[in-house]
């Protein structure tokens, strides 16, 4: 509510004001050039793993000293060279945690930890302590910088909040002198907090202010860290930004620029990748986004995301379910179904034109040796982060008739003739019709069981032998010889021809069942466990022309067809 006073009596009136009015946009910079939007990603950024500290700290449980060791191990195993292990001056568990890290050698000779600590002096000395005998270390102190936090958090001007970034890098630098010559790899790290909240020139001038006080050289440069801490506006305003600031900085060569994106628009990838292409050369992330309110930003997607643009995120992901185990069970968060890369349903189709894509392209790739990944609507290869390929299609009632044969196909091993599809996407679409949800695959072989396999009613043979002989001229010549039973009878039937299907359907000449034409037959190997069996599909025509289809299970290839015919005929008669 807001108070609008009235010019005739000067009375006042209270005006209800709307609710999105109390927000104050962002105003963009006004760039004369940019030169980012030409830009392509053609390399990883070094990566640096918060997952430990910013990640932690976000977390309802945070990680105890086992969960730390263990997700600390992953982040080495995917290939993460620089991790920020914790907040070691915060208290006596972090300061216990980055002393077991160190002592209890965990930490491999190429990684390099990195402890978070503020800009102010007894925290920076406790934070020297609890560093002694680590090889490599990134010492990384924060104040924050925004107009807002200046204003009411720390009542302070520009010249106030300086101060306490250069005391701190003049200390920090003070105390790292022994320590370097004792044979720490000891780098430094600032982030001006809430980078994005403040104004550029002010950003330039302090973080310039701190590589002074430091003492950063291009040849021992300083980790300039730009954090999003709240995303607040639009990924391309924020490139602008941080082109702008990178041009500004007087002493650009001696920083490495790295990117700390939040993600509480939802834009934290598009932020860290616009960012790249605006100059940022490391990147501070994430498993699968964990951290303050809406997260940090997502190391698998950003670096899956370079991937299928064929750039080589120098992150190893290619057991996926493995790692997101591991962050399930340590940090007690879920990764969600449609996480990009790793969520349980990202390689799963369920719209029919989606399937049939889908099946197309996995075709087109066998058929033409593309080397090149080329499926609709599968950015990626589930293979290569160890998905399964089979789930992919899950069969609900918006699939088309090729999902049910894919299913069949990929999971089951059974090719179902192209021309059988529609009748077989049919009997599952009345399916998923009766019980209205998703059919799993294993609903789908039943189905295709019940109304093929198992079509042994009315007509169903008992027993039967064949004989066969090549003549002079090479031409088989068989005969079928066999006993039917129908509706509790049986009879006999007998016929020869040139094959086991010729001789059976001249043995059936004659009989009731004698009024279907052959059409079609496939026949190939089915493989049961240790078993091998043969399974035909058999396509019959009636006198009015519909067709009929049957499949038949054997050990014998010469059985399955007979067994797959009589199954045509048995959903003939039966009407299915
Ligand atoms: O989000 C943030 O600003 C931080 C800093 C401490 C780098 O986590
Ligand atoms: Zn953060």
């Amino acid at each position: 509510m807001f108070f609008r006073p009235l010019a005739a009596d000067h009375k006042e009136v209270t005006v209800m004001k709307k609710a999105y009015e109390k927000y104050i946009p962002f105003v963009p910079l006004k760039m004369e050039h940019r030169s980012w939007p030409d830009k392509r990603i053609t390399k990883a950024p070094i990566w640096c793993s918060v997952d430990l500290r910013d990640g932690n700290q976000a977390l309802v449980d945070p990680m105890n000293l086992q969960e730390k060791l263990e997700y600390f191990h992953t982040l080495v195993d995917i290939g993460v060279k620089e991790i920020e292990i914790g907040f070691p001056s915060a208290s006596e568990t972090e300061y216990e945690i980055c002393r077991e890290l160190i002592e209890g050698g965990h930490i491999p000779d190429d990684v390099t930890i990195q402890v978070l600590v503020q800009a102010r002096p007894h925290l920076i000395q406790k934070t020297f302590e609890a560093i002694r005998g680590a090889k490599h270390v990134i010492l990384h102190f924060y104040n924050s910088t925004s107009t807002l936090q200046r204003k009411v958090v720390f009542h302070m001007d520009m010249d106030g909040i300086t101060k306490i970034a250069t005391d701190a890098a003049k200390l920090i630098y003070e105390l790292s002198q022994p320590v370097i010559a004792e044979g720490m790899d000891l780098r430094y790290e600032y982030s001006p907090e809430s980078f994005m909240g403040t104004e550029m020139d002010y950003a330039v001038e302090i973080c310039q202010a701190v590589i002074e006080a430091i003492h950063a050289t291009p040849e021992k440069k300083i980790i300039l860290n730009l954090p999003t801490t709240v995303e607040n506006c639009m990924p391309n305003y924020f490139a602008d930004e941080l082109e702008y600031f990178i041009s500004k900085l007087p002493s650009r060569d001696s920083a490495i620029i790295s990117l700390h994106p939040h993600n509480d628009r939802g834009c934290g990838v598009a932020t860290a990748e616009m960012g790249l292409l605006a100059g940022a050369e490391r990147i501070e992330a994430t498993l699968f986004g964990n951290g303050e309110r809406t997260g940090n930003v997502d190391m698998v997607t950003l670096a899956m995301n370079m991937y299928t643009q064929g750039v080589d995120p120098e992150l190893d992901f290619s057991d996926i379910n493995k790692i997101k185990a591991m962050y399930e069970r340590c940090t007690k968060m879920k990764v969600g179904e449609r996480q990009p890369y790793a969520g349980e349903l990202v390689f799963t189709a369920f719209s029919g034109s989606h399937q049939d894509a889908i099946n197309k392209g996995t075709a087109y790739m066998e058929e033409s040796g593309s080397e090149y990944w080329e499926i609709p609507y599968l950015p990626i290869d589930p293979a290569d982060v160890g998905r399964q390929y089979e789930p992919i299609i899950r069969i609900n009632s918006q699939s088309g008739k090729g999902g049910a044969a894919y299913v069949m196909h990929h999971n089951f091993g059974f090719d179902l003739p192209k021309a059988m599809h529609p009748e077989f996407g049919h009997i599952v679409q009345v399916e998923t019709d009766r019980v209205g949800t998703e059919l799993k695959p294993e609903r789908i072989y039943e189905l295709f069981k019940e109304n093929y396999i198992e079509a042994t009613a009315p007509y169903q043979l008992v027993r039967h032998s064949f004989a066969e002989f090549t003549d002079e001229e090479g031409h088989s010549h068989v005969t079928f010889a066999g006993t039917i039973r129908c509706e509790g009878s049986t009879f006999q039937v007998n016929g020869s021809g040139n094959g086991p299907i010729d001789a059976f359907f001249n043995a059936i000449h004659g009989q009731k069942m004698d009024r279907f034409t052959f059409v079609d037959y496939k026949e190939h190997a089915i493989s049961d466990g240790s078993d091998s069996m043969a399974v035909a599909y058999i396509q019959l025509r009636d006198q009015e022309g519909k067709d009929h289809f049957g499949v038949g299970i054997s050990h014998n290839i010469n059985l399955a067809p007979l067994k797959g015919i009589l199954s045509a005929i048995n959903r003939a008669v039966t009407g299915n």
